[in-house]
């Protein structure tokens, strides 16, 4: 008799009940955000490269992403772009991950990942904010990003945009809109295709 043979009807409700609990909990991990900003896509690294080579990002520069899942942002901006980055995330395990992933890659020090709402995060200083988040979100973040950013920083956001503003760049293929702060009403500067 073979294991299979062995395991009774009971055995198998309790393996199916456990999948399908394991299951929901990882569609709740993913989705539960959505309602406080942004359900949890882990953005393409291109698409993250390209979002910060089109802000411009120079080294020593302050680079936030305001929902900073598993930390590739501001990994990258602190690892390529040589910039101090900080990243806000509503998740406590996506925040343990990023700075899991920051330390081991002996970044402490040049980028971490704060446990934080990011409508409660002070952006104060930033020369870049990386968003990828919903519409409705990045509408309610226009108003404070306007006030707390100084004039010509830039607020990069992927797939969705700041509607009421017109970014300086824009590349169609990707879904990047880059913004600068006291130049949101112009004309757009650069388009990629
Ligand atoms: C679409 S993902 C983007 C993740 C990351 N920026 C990237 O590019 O890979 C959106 C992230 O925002 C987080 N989030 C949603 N609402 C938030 C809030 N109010 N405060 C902080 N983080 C939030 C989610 O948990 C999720 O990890």
């Amino acid at each position: 008799m073979n294991w299979v043979d062995g395991f009774s009807v009971a055995n198998w409700v309790i393996v199916f009940q456990s999948f399908l609990i394991a299951s929901l909990l990882l569609i709740l991990w993913i989705y539960l955000p959505m309602f406080w900003g942004a359900p949890w896509i882990p953005i393409g690294l291109r698409t993250a490269d390209r979002m910060l080579r089109m802000a411009d990002v120079q080294p020593g520069q302050t680079v936030i992403d305001l929902g900073a899942g598993d930390g590739r942002m501001v990994i990258l901006a602190a690892r390529k772009y040589k910039a101090r980055a900080k990243g806000v995330e509503i998740d406590p395990l996506r925040v343990l991950a990023a700075n899991l992933s920051i330390g081991i890659l002996g970044l402490r020090g040049k980028a971490y990942v704060r446990w934080e709402n990011l409508h409660m995060f002070d952006f104060t200083g930033a020369d870049v904010v990386t968003l990828f988040l919903m519409q409705g979100t990045n509408q309610t973040l226009k108003d404070r990003l306007e006030k707390t950013l100084r004039p010509g920083a830039k607020v990069v956001s992927h797939l969705f945009s700041m509607s009421g503003w017109t970014p300086v760049a824009l590349d169609d293929r990707r879904g990047i809109f880059v913004y600068e702060i006291g130049n949101t009403t112009g004309e757009i500067e650069t388009k990629f295709y």
